[in-house]
């Protein structure tokens, strides 16, 4: 059985995350945290049948919990401040772990990889963990690598509770375009477009707009609206529920339990789906 954590249990994905791993008879469910919800019994906040004797913890708690149950997987699906300072602790103890919370700094990021490697626990990090959008990350460059004299625009919906904007997966599909057109990012993204005077550069090589929209439960669409003359190509994931997103980060789990830790990294989704030529 892999002994699991879970941070943010409380919240949509630690719920689905918590119910699946509960569910799941290759995985034991050690402990949740959360800020909320502090002293119930897990099982009763992600809706599971099954008791499973765990009841949420405050984060506080986290740093003693280490020290007394040794997981072998932590899940974090909470805050971008929460998360960064979670995973280092986890890395620290040589804990491996599946991080889906988006809005990651980039000097987390770094730090966060060299202590992974440093303490030999590997990690996987991923804007989006549903199967459907790691093959879009892979079919998008391919299209854009015909398409590099349209204009490119980006465009994510999600619900109105989402914290960061745009969306990391949003992010990730600029850069995997970015890539594949030879420039970089930072130099062609335009996030959204402000009243005004506004004209855009022509050419994806030159801009590459990115344009978030926040409203009700949308749960998380993505499209990528290749503009040329006469003519456009829309390419779109939509997410019907969480469900694939908690199934992706149930197969990390899997995948990271499994992977040695000699070669302790940053494994994306297309690596854990072998996705990756
Ligand atoms: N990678 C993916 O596939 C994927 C999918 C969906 C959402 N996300 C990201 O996951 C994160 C969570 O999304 P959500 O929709 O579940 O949000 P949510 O707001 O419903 O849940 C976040 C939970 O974290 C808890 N929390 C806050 N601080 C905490 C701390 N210090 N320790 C423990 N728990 C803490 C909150 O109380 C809440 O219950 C966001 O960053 C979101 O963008 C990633």
């Amino acid at each position: 059985m892999i002994k699991v954590v879970l941070l943010g249990a409380n919240g949509s994905m630690g719920k689905l995350v918590g119910r699946l791993a509960i569910d799941d008879p290759e995985i034991d469910l050690v402990g949740a945290f959360d800020v909320n919800e502090i002293g119930r019994e897990c099982a009763a906040i992600v809706g599971s049948s099954s008791p499973c004797g765990i009841v949420i913890q405050h984060p506080d708690e986290l740093d003693s919990f280490l020290q007394n149950v040794a997981p072998d997987v932590a899940v974090d699906f909470t805050i971008a401040e929460a998360a960064e300072k979670n995973c280092i602790k986890l890395a620290d103890k040589g804990i491996k772990s599946v991080v889906g919370t988006t809005g990651l700094s980039e000097q987390f990021l770094k730090e966060f990889e060299s202590k992974i490697v440093q303490n030999k626990a590997p990690a996987v990090i991923s804007s989006n963990m549903a199967t459907g959008v790691n093959i879009f990350f892979k079919i998008a460059p391919l299209l854009a690598s015909y398409l590099e004299d349209w204009d490119i625009e980006i465009i994510e919906a999600h619900h109105h509770r989402k914290r960061d904007s745009p969306s990391g997966t949003a992010l990730t599909i600029a850069k995997v375009i970015a890539d594949a057109l030879g420039v970089k990012l930072e130099d062609v993204a335009k996030f959204g477009r402000d009243k005004g005077p506004n004209k855009r550069e022509v050419g994806a090589k030159k801009e590459i707009g990115v344009h978030a929209i926040r409203g009700g439960d949308i749960v998380g669409d993505h499209t990528i609206l290749f503009a040329g003359p006469g003519e456009r190509i829309e390419f779109k994931h939509q997410a019907h529920s969480r469900e694939c997103l908690a199934n992706g980060a149930i197969t990390a789990i899997k995948f990271l339990n499994k992977v040695d830790r000699e070669d302790a990294k940053i494994y994306t989704t297309q690596e854990v789906l072998g996705l990756i030529d």
